[in-house]
C-alpha cells in the first residue's frame, strides 16, 4: 500500500470540520480521536460526529477510540460510516471477537498498543487485524513530545508483521512530524498520523506533501543495504 499520512482532526477547526476535512485534500485518511474520559482523561466526540463527516467528507475515516469497553461500543463506528476502526488491546475483553465484529461491519480492524504495552502477547492476534497502531505519546492529547522508547517495539511489530506475510498496516501516532517522521519509517511503520504538525502549518496539505516525501525517503528498501 506504500506510504499513507492520516492528519488527525484533533487539532483541527471542531466548529468546521467538513471545511477542515477539505483543506487536506491529499490526506489518505481522516483521523478522528474518539476520548471517554475514563480511559484518557480527556473528552472528544463519538458515533453521531463521525457518522455526519464520513457522510460530507472525500477520505475516508480512520476513528481511533480511546474508551473504556470497545467491546460494547467499536462496532457502532464501522456501522457510522468509518473506514477503519481501531480500539485499544488494554480496553478490549474479547479482542477477537471485537476485531470480527468490526470487519462484519466492513471496516478495517485495527489494535492500538500503548507505549508501556508490548506486542508480543499479541501475535496471533495479528491474524484478525488490518492495522496495529504504536502508540508514541501516552494518549490523551495532542502536541505531546514523541518518545523515543516506541522505536524498538516499531522495529519488533515489522517483524513480526513480516514474519506473518499479508498486508496488515502498521500505523504511529503522536509527536510525528517532520524531525521525528523519519525515524518511524525507518523502523517499519506505514501509516503517519500527525495532528499538530498539520494543523499547525500554514499551509496544511503542503505539509502534508513534505510528511509523505520524507517518509518515502527514509523507508527502508528490502535487500538494500544500510
Ligand atoms: C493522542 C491522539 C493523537 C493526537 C496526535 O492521544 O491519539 O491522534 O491527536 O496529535 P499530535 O500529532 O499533535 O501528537
Ligand atoms: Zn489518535
Amino acid at each position: 500500500m506504500g506510504i499513507q499520512i492520516t492528519p488527525s482532526m484533533l487539532t483541527a477547526d471542531f466548529a468546521n470540520l467538513e471545511a477542515e476535512a477539505a483543506r487536506i485534500s491529499s490526506a489518505d485518511w481522516l483521523h478522528m480521536d474518539v476520548m471517554d474520559n475514563h480511559f484518557v482523561p480527556n473528552l472528544t466526540l463519538g458515533v453521531p460526529v463521525i457518522e455526519a463527516l464520513a457522510k460530507v467528507a472525500v477520505q475516508p475515516i480512520d476513528a481511533h477510540l480511546m474508551i473504556d469497553n470497545p467491546d460494547r461500543w467499536a462496532p457502532a463506528y464501522g456501522e457510522a460510516g468509518a473506514g477503519s476502526v481501531t480500539f485499544h488491546v488494554e480496553a478490549a475483553q474479547a479482542p477477537v471477537r471485537l476485531a470480527r465484529e468490526i470487519r462484519a461491519k466492513g471496516a478495517r480492524a485495527a489494535m492500538a498498543l500503548k507505549p508501556a504495552t508490548p506486542i508480543e502477547p499479541y501475535e496471533d492476534l495479528l491474524a484478525e487485524l488490518d492495522m496495529v497502531l504504536v502508540m508514541t505519546v501516552e494518549p490523551g492529547f495532542g502536541g505531546q513530545k514523541f518518545l523515543d522508547m516506541c522505536l524498538p517495539k516499531i522495529r519488533r511489530t515489522r517483524e513480526l508483521i513480516d514474519k506473518r506475510g499479508g498486508d496488515i498496516w502498521l500505523q504511529v501516532d503522536g509527536g510525528v512530524s517532520l524531525e521525528t517522521i523519519e525515524r518511524c519509517a525507518k523502523a517499519g511503520a506505514d501509516v503517519f498520523v500527525a495532528g499538530s504538525a498539520v494543523f499547525g502549518a500554514d499551509d496544511p496539505d503542503a505539509m502534508i506533501d513534505s510528511l509523505r516525501s520524507h517518509a518515502e525517503r527514509h523507508t527502508e528498501v528490502p535487500g538494500a543495504p544500510g
